[in-house]
């Protein structure tokens, strides 16, 4: 069926804009929203009492949506994931141990690194499984499982709603996994579906953060490179951040854990290199917060992503001036990372479409890299 772009100006817009609905459509086929419980068919498909460990491979944003799935399977699920690119794994012989799991995650379910590693995976007797966006792909047909996310077309070549639908399902299978290993009981089984159920308004209400972050687009489409900065699940989501701007903007931008500034990264701090600051409260707040004031004692302009602005110290002279905080929506930490994808998303469409760029097909850029 032909896809239309409506009223958007791209398909990019469109897509960020269809999250509420295509987070729920994914969710839809993970969660029982009468029971409060992960489905009896997603529960049936596998035993993760029986998986030892996960290896998730992917490329890009896929990979970025696998680093974010790590946090929450470790944390509720005490199940060991590790997270690697498929262009390293499939040519550096990894040490696989006896009940790994092979997870490729690929929107496109065809990108040609994913698939060879999945293949590898296979030959070494590994159980697999595949997270797709397209139900029919090679990699949904070669995998021992496969695992839909329900996003729909993806026509920008930056994806979006693939990536959240990703991380929904991925969040879905981690609540699965825990109940699974004993690790929480039935109430707390229900008050993380419920959570989740609960994401795709969250995620409507992180749209109407659109026109502020607009306005912010027009400084940031003046710099020369950004700095953008998370800790715990929102490093990955720094990441991901960098790369979308990276890829629709043309502007250089890193992503780095917010820990990891005072290492290296501090030195480029100057009021010429924006910092984007990624920040719902949670456990590690107050440590986010205390790298904003040592970026904003630096001369480092700061925009800071959070939902609580009222616990973001108050900075003094110069400083003060070059803070902008951004209220997001409040939420529970554990579908942070999938509320706090839209406003990055937001970010970088705004930051193109200021610099002119062609956001649904950047240059030099395949929608899916089926050839090495
Ligand atoms: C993301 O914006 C990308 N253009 C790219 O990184 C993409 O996520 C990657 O190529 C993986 O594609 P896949 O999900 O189809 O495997």
């Amino acid at each position: 069926a032909l896809v239309e772009k409506g009223s958007y100006r791209h398909f990019m817009e469109k897509e960020v804009h269809e999250q509420p609905e295509s987070v729920q459509r994914t969710l839809s086929a993970y969660l029982d929203p009468v029971a409060k419980a992960v489905r009896a068919d997603i529960k049936a498909a596998i035993d993760f009492k029986n998986v030892a460990r996960i290896q998730i491979i992917a490329c890009g944003t896929a990979y970025y949506a696998g680093c974010i799935a790590k946090y929450a399977f470790e944390k509720i699920a005490g199940l060991p994931v590790d997270v690697e690119v498929a262009s390293e794994f499939r040519y550096r012989t990894p040490a696989m141990s006896p009940g790994t799991l092979g997870l490729a995650v690929s929107q496109s379910g065809e990108t040609a690194d994913t698939l060879a590693a999945l293949r590898w995976c296979k030959e070494e007797g590994l159980k697999t499984a595949a997270l797709v966006n397209v139900h029919t792909s090679t990699m949904a047909r070669e995998a021992d499982l496969m695992w839909p996310t329900h996003a729909g077309p993806e026509i920008g070549v930056a994806s979006t709603k693939a990536f959240t639908a990703q991380v929904a399902a991925l969040l879905a299978l981690a609540v699965a996994a825990s109940a699974q290993r004993g690790r929480i009981d039935a109430t707390e089984e229900a008050r993380l579906v419920q959570c989740l159920l609960e994401t795709s308004g969250l995620i409507a209400d992180a749209l109407l953060m659109d026109p502020e972050l607009q306005r912010i687009t027009h400084e940031l489409s003046k710099a020369r490179d950004v700095i953008y900065l998370g800790r715990g699940a929102m490093y990955p989501l720094a990441l991901e951040g960098a790369l979308k701007l990276k890829e629709i903007s043309y502007i250089h931008a890193e992503g780095y854990a917010a820990g990891e500034l005072k290492h290296g990264p501090i030195a480029l701090i100057d009021e010429k290199t924006p910092v984007v600051v990624i920040a719902p409260d949670d456990e590690l707040f107050e440590k986010t917060a205390s790298n904003v004031q040592e970026v904003a004692a630096r001369g480092g302009r700061v925009v800071m992503i959070t939902d609580t602005p009222q616990k973001v110290p108050a900075l003094s002279g110069d400083a003060s001036k070059t803070l902008k905080v951004v209220k997001g929506p409040t939420c529970d930490p554990f579908i942070a990372p999938l509320i706090y994808a839209v406003p990055i998303q937001l970010l970088a469409y705004h930051t193109a479409v200021h610099k002119g760029t062609d956001v649904d097909q950047p240059r030099n850029l395949a929608k899916s890299v089926t050839v090495e």
